[in-house]
């Protein structure tokens, strides 16, 4: 396996377009604007700024460690314990973490993604869905082939919290909404909260292979970045249509007493002075 030395200089003809969520996230701090939340993989396209990784480089250039073996056994291979007995983790100590938590993530989501499909009212939101169950099932598979290359073992054995978490909202829609147009609005910004997740974690995941010069690795998940992008647009543009059926919906249930959107409180918000 080649050594970070080599690799290092194999970075340079790797080509890479992997600044994606690392570069939005910096973008969207200076904008602080809200145009991440539905548009984030757009804003980081175009994004010129340079990640806040970079300040990792230098870092890595006293990593000698190989990638390939587990956090718990990287004492063996240069990670050795500080004074304080926690790890010094390397940044391909750093980058195998983060394989092993995108890969929980994703077998997780694998196994959520039906449930919501089924629960979804709008049948171009189950369509979306189950696209995307079929995009996840692929994105495991990249995995597999990225584990194999840095000759890792794939494992679930570190559960994903981040993304147990964001599954345990989306399973209390699916429990406490009754069927409407405001169940699946809510289940898209639950799949939206996801896409994001993922989205921060490719970008990472791809920096750091980048600056680690794996660029196979880069060029084989910036594909995955780039569909967890796409899904993430989908969905806005469900979420546009769907939310407003949602608040017709609210509003004839209003009208018809049945405790929906009250817009005699609408008119109180428009008066109300937010500035
Ligand atoms: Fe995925």
């Amino acid at each position: 396996m080649a050594t970070l030395a080599s690799k290092k200089n194999d970075k340079k003809s790797q080509t890479s377009t992997s600044k994606s969520s690392q570069t939005m996230n910096s973008k969207t701090s200076q904008d602080g604007s809200s145009k991440t939340s539905q548009d984030g993989t757009k804003s980081s396209q175009d994004g010129t700024s340079k990640s806040s990784q970079e300040g990792f480089t230098k870092a890595s250039q006293d990593g000698s460690s190989k990638m390939g073996s587990s956090s718990s056994s990287s004492n063996s291979n240069g990670a050795g314990k500080s004074k304080s007995g926690k790890q010094q983790k390397t940044l391909e100590n750093l980058l195998e973490d983060g394989l092993k938590d995108i890969y929980s993530a994703e077998k997780q989501l694998m196994e959520a993604l039906p449930k919501m499909a089924k629960a979804a009212g709008s049948e171009e939101l189950q369509d979306a869905f189950e696209e995307h169950l079929q995009q996840t099932k692929r994105h495991i598979e990249r995995l597999d082939k990225v584990f194999a290359r840095l000759e890792m073992e794939a494992t679930e054995e570190e559960e994903c919290e981040a993304m147990k978490g964001l599954i345990t909202e989306a399973e209390k829609v699916i429990e406490e909404y009754a069927p409407s147009s405001v169940k699946d609005s809510a289940l898209i910004i639950c799949a939206q909260k996801v896409e994001h997740y993922e989205i921060a974690s490719y970008g990472s995941i791809c920096e750091l292979a980048d600056v680690l010069g794996h660029g196979a690795i880069v060029n084989l998940l910036d594909r995955t970045l780039q569909e967890e992008g796409d899904t993430d647009h989908k969905l806005s543009a469900l979420a546009q249509q769907i939310n407003d059926e949602a608040f017709e919906e609210s509003q004839q249930n209003s009208e018809s007493g049945r405790g929906g959107y009250q817009m005699s409180n609408m008119s109180n918000y428009e008066e109300a002075d937010f500035g």
